[in-house]
């Protein structure tokens, strides 16, 4: 088939690279000349396992292309998914300015029936604006689906390739077939295909991140808890969630969600239930718990060094939100590294795709190292701010042997507490008694 994506960021790039692995005929629309004219000479410009490999065969292929034309993109492809921005504005709501501003182009440039359909996260009702923006310009027909996308940064590409549903939020059957068209080799295992009307399929979208974003939130909670009454949330954890209902995965305590999506779709729910005269009570809670968990370490770590952190290095391994990305939107470990370096310490940071992005906030506030174990030399203790699989199993004795202070900030409970009673290493996690 024929496919155009409008915009290239981190859906467009993926959505538009898997569409044509499995034959589809691609081209990718960018108002940016010079990332269009780097993705054309094969570079990748985010960091996503697999996706080079994919990239780098299919344009190759010559079935994935790029462009700076608008116009090209809609002549091309009988859907055209909008992959665009939807920024967090001032108040918490979605920026649809990118999504419409498009629309507005596509009604003008349409010359036979399309499917367009919108990929980014969007509120209620952003269909029918789609629609009524395309309509006021076309006099041709055309159909709008709306089909979230659920992939997780650092497994995009197993995501798109492998789903376990696809939404489509369609009232024309026309449009619907298509879409059960394209998305066939995908879903060859049996997982659905759910078809459903759009305004649906848009709020299946926030539910999900919601739903997660809170599931993690009420864990952060018990662990929180936990450390009053001397639980552990690890046994809690698993206690719970081999209640098949309440599900094993996402209830990982630790210094909070970070991420472009959970934060932004958290708070535009909130937003658009409020416009709409519902008050998520629950999602108001999630976003101030989440705030506040971000500096949980921080309490324990004034309190081994009596309060006053002026003059102490901090060693901080893991500065991406989560592992294997290197995207650092609303990640703990700024947070962290902000109030240490406002209360007069030093950071000597460590992560392995993230610090050049940290880079460009910080500058030379603080210093970047070459190895998790560099980041040690001359620090007074260790934070660890995200659970990327090196930092699972180091080695303690490196680690005792050149921070100052034989001591861990553990903000993702990477290490057992009896391995770290042995080691004699100092441990301070999320939800677990502490070592001393
Ligand atoms: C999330 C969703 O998981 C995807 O399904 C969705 O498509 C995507 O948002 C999106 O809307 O585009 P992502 O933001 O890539 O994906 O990251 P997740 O793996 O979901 O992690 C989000 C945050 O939750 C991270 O900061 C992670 O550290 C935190 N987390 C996750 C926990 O603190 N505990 C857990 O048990 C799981």
């Amino acid at each position: 088939m024929k496919i155009s994506v409008i915009g290239t960021g981190y859906v467009g790039l993926v959505t538009g690279t898997c569409l044509a692995e499995t034959g589809n005929e691609v081209v990718c629309v960018d108002i940016d000349e010079n990332k269009v004219e780097r993705m054309r000479n094969g570079e990748v410009p985010i960091y996503e396992p697999h996706l080079d490999v994919l990239f780098e065969r299919n344009i190759k292929a010559n079935r994935l292309q790029f462009s700076t034309s608008l116009k090209e993109g809609i002549d091309h492809g009988d859907i055209i998914f909008l992959a665009l921005p939807t920024p967090e504005d001032e108040d918490g709501s979605a920026d649809l300015s990118y999504v419409l501003g498009v629309s507005d182009e596509i009604g003008k440039l349409l010359s036979g029936y399309k499917v367009i359909v919108d990929k980014s996260t969007v509120p209620v009702g952003t269909a029918e604006k789609v629609r009524a923006a395309i309509l006021k310009n076309s006099k041709f027909d055309f159909d709008v689906v709306s089909n979230p996308e659920f992939l997780r940064e650092g497994f995009a590409v197993d995501d798109f390739l492998k789903p376990e549903r696809i939404v489509v939020g369609s009232s024309s059957e026309r449009a619907t077939d298509l879409m059960k068209k394209l998305y066939k080799p995908y879903v060859r295992s049996g997982n659905p295909i759910i078809v459903m009307d759009e305004k649906s399929a848009e709020l299946t979208k926030y539910a999900a991140n919601s739903f997660l974003a809170t599931k993690i939130t009420f864990m952060n909670e018990i662990a929180n808890y936990c450390e009053k009454v001397g639980a552990d949330v690890d046994k809690v954890r698993i206690g719970m969630g081999t209640d098949s209902r309440i599900g094993k995965r996402f209830l990982f305590p630790g210094i909070g969600y970070g991420g472009s999506c959970f934060p932004k779709d958290v708070k535009a729910l909130h937003k658009s239930g409020k416009e709409d005269g519902y008050d998520f009570k629950i999602l108001e809670s999630v976003i101030d718990v989440n705030q506040k968990q971000k500096l949980s370490l921080l309490p324990k770590i004034e309190s081994y060094f009596d309060g006053d952190l002026k003059g102490k290095t901090f060693a901080i391994w893991g500065l991406a939100f989560k592992p294997e990305t290197d995207d650092i939107r609303e990640a703990p470990s700024l947070d962290i590294i902000s109030s240490l370096l406002d209360r007069g310490a030093a950071v000597r940071a460590f992560d392995p795709e993230a610090m050049d992005n940290v880079s460009r906030r910080y500058g030379d506030r603080i210093t970047f190292s070459t190895s998790m174990y560099d980041a040690l030399e001359g620090a007074d203790v260790l934070v660890i701010c995200t659970e990327w699989s090196i930092f699972r199993t180091p080695d303690f004795n490196k680690i005792k042997n050149s921070l100052r202070y034989p001591v861990i900030f553990d903000g993702r409970n990477l290490y057992d507490l009896m391995d770290m009673e042995k080691e004699e290493i100092t441990y301070f996690s999320i939800g677990r008694r502490d070592v001393k």
